[in-house]
């Protein structure tokens, strides 16, 4: 842990190193390679929590692939989604024809990417597959199949590498349980 970093105060504990992350996203990325060997899939960036991982994992992606990015948000209270999602920001270009690949940040209910699954398979895509870094499955509401994913974690809430809490903590190179002393009473 940076001790000179103060967000780090703000955890219960890291759950996820750096280095751990790092490595993983070489995993994910050969795997994804592999499996999409002679195609160009496009892959897309779910904002903004998926950003950090989208950013690293493209590029251990040894494919000739393209980007798009789409924002989300789903309402809810601090730490739950309620189930409501909205696009905030669409995609540019249609995936018509195309071999799209998700990313998201996590999966916790399931709502937010089951909605979206159903949002672009209704695009015409060739074939829809979605990526995660972290996955909550104690916490699934809706049935929903993962073609990758990084690391099963606990029902806990965790910020860094992209995931936030009131849009911070984004920034920590570390995935980490926030302690519910900065959330409770909200
Ligand atoms: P779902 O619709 O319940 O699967 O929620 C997915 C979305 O909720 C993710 O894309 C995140 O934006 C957010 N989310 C769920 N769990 C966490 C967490 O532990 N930390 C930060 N954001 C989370």
């Amino acid at each position: 842990m940076d001790q000179n970093n103060a967000l780090y105060h703000d955890l219960e504990r890291i759950l996820v190193t750096r280095e751990e992350i790092a490595q993983k996203v070489r995993e994910l990325g050969q795997k994804i390679a592999d499996d999409y060997a002679g195609k160009n899939p496009v892959m897309i960036c779910i904002l903004k929590g998926a950003c950090v991982f989208f950013t690293d994992l493209i590029r251990e992606t040894p494919l000739p692939l393209t980007t798009d990015f789409m924002a989300i948000s789903s309402y809810g209270s601090a730490t739950k989604t309620s189930g409501v999602v909205r696009i905030l920001k669409d995609l540019d270009h249609s995936i018509a024809g195309k071999d799209v690949l998700v990313i998201e940040d996590i999966v916790d209910s399931g709502i937010t990417l089951s909605f979206l699954r159903d949002n672009l398979k209704s695009r015409g895509a060739a074939s829809l597959r979605i990526a995660t870094l972290l996955d909550k499955p104690e916490q699934r509401k809706v049935p929903l199949h993962v073609d990758y994913c990084g690391f099963i974690i606990p029902d806990a809430f965790v910020v860094g590498y992209g995931l936030d809490y009131d849009e911070r903590y984004r920034n920590l190179p570390d995935i980490g349980i926030l302690d519910p002393s900065v959330y409770s009473g909200k």
